[in-house]
């Protein structure tokens, strides 16, 4: 018997994701392009990252507009009307502003007048820990339609003198409506964690409370990305790998019942170490940051879209997106695909 005097079991409903959209700005960074900026060569980038080209956003556009055009495809594709929306996360390092949340400027542009929402700061694993966020929220029976969507605007944030960092990101946002669903369907379970001994890694260091900005601080060009690329890198493969592998065993599934990996976009190198580890084959990971970089929390979606646009995902397939970015983050989602 339970606190309420019955007797039958609680059954949760489930989440699923029901539609994705996707939106890049058009202006191009070819590696060519870079070669004139910085000391690099297309070779030594495509080698090393697998990186062809990145889009860049015009001046005049910033997170929230990225947001708004993956979030209205997203809507239409379900012919879901945004008042109809119940929560709006927008997962980014990149805001239009620290305050107002990048949320509350999409919420507004959308004309979701039913919505709350807020922004979720953890970089590279921004959209899976919305996805999961979103999960619980539509999991616990108090939402039925939730927005996560990634966003982010590096090209604003990165040093194009550094030739180590500078290559490596692009400007982009993915959409994705989290609903409600039959018990079982859709949302399987997360494995998230956060490391901040690594936070020196990679990071912004100025801007904040801890460094206010100053002509001093622009001037030691400490509003932009830093980064010790290897100690990333190692970090990277290796939880990449390990928090994939315990999610499976978790739910007592194998690398042969995942019909595709989703990864998180940062290096080429770091996608093919982590599959290999986890004995994924080629035809079961997604690989686009050969035409994106990488886009921070707007890579999963990007890379789910070009999935489906294959034809490499459909109606009951079982997914596992991953991800590890600054913080350090690392995430990881298992969902069953349901349309
Ligand atoms: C940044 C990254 C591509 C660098 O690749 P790497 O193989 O680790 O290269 P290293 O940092 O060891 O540098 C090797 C050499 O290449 C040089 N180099 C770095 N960037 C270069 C560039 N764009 N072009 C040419 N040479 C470059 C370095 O200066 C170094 O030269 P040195 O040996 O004379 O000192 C790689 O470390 C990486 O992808 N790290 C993870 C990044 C990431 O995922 N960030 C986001 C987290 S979500």
């Amino acid at each position: 018997m339970d606190m309420f005097g019955g007797t039958k079991e609680h059954i949760l409903p489930g989440a699923k994701i029901s539609a994705l959209g996707c939106y890049v700005p058009p202006g191009v960074l070819t590696n060519q392009d870079l070669e004139k900026m910085v000391d690099t060569s297309n070779q030594w980038i495509l080698e090393r990252t697998g990186i062809v080209e990145r889009h860049i956003a015009p001046p005049e556009m910033a997170t929230s507009d990225l947001a708004v055009e993956a979030a209205r495809i997203a809507l239409a594709q379900r012919g879901v009307d945004p008042t109809e929306l119940d929560a709006i996360i927008v997962c980014t390092v990149t805001p239009d502003m620290l305050f107002p949340a990048t949320a509350c400027l999409v919420q507004n542009r959308l004309g979701a007048k039913g919505a709350w929402g807020f922004d979720l700061v953890a970089a590279c694993s921004g959209f899976i820990y919305g996805l999961t966020t979103a999960a619980h929220l539509v999991m616990a029976g108090t939402h039925q339609k939730v927005l996560v969507i990634g966003s982010d605007t590096m090209s604003r944030i990165i040093d194009y003198t550094d030739r180590g960092t500078c290559i490596l990101f692009g400007d982009g946002a993915g959409a994705m409506l989290i609903e409600r669903a039959g018990p079982g369907e859709g949302f399987i379970g997360f494995l998230n964690e956060i490391d901040g001994s690594g936070g020196d890694y990679l990071k912004q260091p100025a801007g904040g409370s801890r460094m206010p900005a100053t002509a001093a601080t622009v001037a030691q060009r400490l509003h932009f990305v830093k980064q010790d690329g290897q100690q990333v890198f190692k970090y990277a493969v290796r939880k990449m790998y390990e928090a994939s592998r315990d999610l499976l065993e978790k739910h007592g599934l194998a690398a042969k019942d995942v019909k595709l990996l989703i990864p998180h976009q940062a290096n080429r190198r770091i996608i093919t170490a982590a599959a290999e580890r986890l004995g994924l084959c080629s035809d079961q990971v997604i690989i686009n940051i050969d035409r994106f970089g990488n886009t921070t929390a707007g890579t999963i979606p990007l890379a789910t879209r070009d999935a489906i646009e294959a034809g490499r995902l459909t109606k009951g397939d079982l997914v596992i997106f991953a991800a590890v970015g600054a913080g350090f983050t690392v995430g990881v989602n298992l969902w069953r695909w349901e349309y």
